[in-house]
């Protein structure tokens, strides 16, 4: 089954209560949370008490993107019951074996993600153990990019090694994913498609979920 998380760094803050409420109405799976510390990516965005206000508010599950430095020291305040995965950035974790068993020890599921010139081959010792992979088909930081073409060429090369090995993980994509181009990564591997502005961005939100929903 193939996922919509809808990316709140895209929403309006002074809204985030009712836009969420749209996309969850609108059929959406999962809400992608963007955390950024100005010191691992080039912008700050908001910290776990943002994403605690959503708790109860809505039913959806949170989907957790750390992009900062030292996640380990973090990872506590972004559980939740409604938490189903916290994904840390490869490049930012030294002991990312250690990191990604810190993020089981919660009682959450462990992602992994890759920037876009980051290899596959970092991840060979880790695929076992994770329950997502984020390929970043942007250099994170910023929401409204333009969606990097090579990112697919990894989707591809990550959904062989799954089949291959037979390992558990599923493929999340997080950048420049649009009506046009979001069949292309499905069928490329991808189950969980994360969306940004193209979702928030729209003219009507809740129309825009369907558009997605029907192309999976
Ligand atoms: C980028 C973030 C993304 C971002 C996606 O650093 O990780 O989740 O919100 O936004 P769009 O879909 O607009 O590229
Ligand atoms: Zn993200």
């Amino acid at each position: 089954m193939i996922r919509l998380a809808p990316s709140i760094l895209s929403a309006d803050f002074s809204q985030l209560g009712k836009e969420t409420e749209l996309i969850e109405k609108a059929g959406a799976h999962v809400i992608h949370v963007d955390v950024m510390d100005g010191h691992f990516v080039p912008n700050i965005s908001y910290g776990a008490t943002v994403m605690k206000s959503l708790c109860g508010k809505t039913k959806l599950p949170f989907d957790v993107h750390l992009m900062i430095e030292n996640p380990d020291k973090y990872l506590e305040d972004f559980v939740t019951d409604q938490t189903e995965y916290i994904t840390v950035h490869q490049e930012a974790c030294p002991h990312l074996h250690r990191t990604v068993q810190h993020i089981k020890s919660l009682g959450v599921k462990a992602g992994v993600a890759l920037n876009p010139a980051t290899s596959l081959s970092s991840l060979d010792y880790i695929l076992e153990e994770a329950d997502l992979i984020l390929i970043m088909s942007v250099n994170p930081g910023f929401g409204g990019q333009k969606f990097i073409p090579s990112a697919l060429r990894k989707v591809e090369a990550l959904k062989a090694l799954k089949m291959q090995n037979d390992h558990d993980f599923i493929i999340e994509i997080d950048g420049g994913i649009n009506l046009d181009n979001v069949r292309s990564v499905t069928d490329a591997g991808v189950e969980l498609v994360v969306a940004g502005s193209s979702v928030f961005g729209a003219p009507d939100i809740e129309k825009r979920v369907g558009e997605f929903l029907k192309l999976f």
